[in-house]
């Protein structure tokens, strides 16, 4: 008998190598106990929508600047997602904090993927490059990523998994940044929504 899958959103903003990540796992069955039905992005030009529809995933670009303020902005993000029956959020790159009232309403059901080895470099402020800026400027010996449950406190939620990486001598930000995806992002973010699908179908 086919079990039930989990329904999941991908929410993205620029480049979407998390979302290829995901897909490829996806294809490889690394994810078997979801599908992702739905990339959701809040920037018309992300690349990652165009990874999306290569992958035939059906997409959808909700942007801040056509909503009066953030509420209305994150209720038809909220009608996108129940009208598509989702089950998991998986926020791979998304550059919007989302407020209490978005994250309470699916608890539990939201994950995210950090670039730091969380406490270390999080919190409002610390995204993307930046984040591998700051651990260069302290500098650290070992980083990594961190996938968490999304609440109310920017990257304060539950710690899902992590994954350290090396610091080399001769790092720039953006070497950093890209060994930090290839040997920790692109591997326990995957793994991370294949854990929480698997839990949530079995409830
Ligand atoms: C990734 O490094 C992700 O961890 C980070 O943005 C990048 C998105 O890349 N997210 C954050 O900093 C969230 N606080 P991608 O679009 O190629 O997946």
């Amino acid at each position: 008998m086919q079990e039930r899958k989990a329904n999941i959103a991908v929410l993205v903003s620029g480049g979407g190598t998390n979302l290829q990540a995901l897909i490829n796992a996806q294809n490889k069955g690394v994810i078997k106990s979801g599908e992702i039905k739905l990339v959701i992005s809040n920037n018309s030009g992300a690349y990652a929508l165009q990874r999306a529809e290569k992958a035939n995933i059906k997409t959808a670009v909700i942007t801040k600047k056509s909503f009066a303020d953030q509420q209305s902005f994150e209720d038809a993000i909220i009608d996108e997602l129940e009208e598509n029956k989702i089950d998991l959020i998986v926020l791979a790159g998304f550059m919007s904090i989302l407020s209490e009232k978005f994250t309470s309403h699916f608890k539990n059901r939201i994950i995210n993927v950090h670039p730091s080895l969380i406490p270390s470099f999080c919190g409002q402020g610390f995204y993307g490059l930046r984040v591998h800026e700051e651990a260069l400027k302290k500098g650290v010996k070992v980083t990594g990523a961190t996938v968490h449950f999304v609440n109310e406190i920017p990257d304060g939620g539950e710690i899902i998994m992590q994954k350290a990486v090396n610091v080399l001598d001769n790092d720039t930000p953006e070497s950093l940044q890209k060994r930090v995806m290839r040997l920790a992002e692109w591997k326990i973010l995957p793994q991370s929504t294949e854990l929480i699908s698997k839990k949530l179908i079995e409830r």
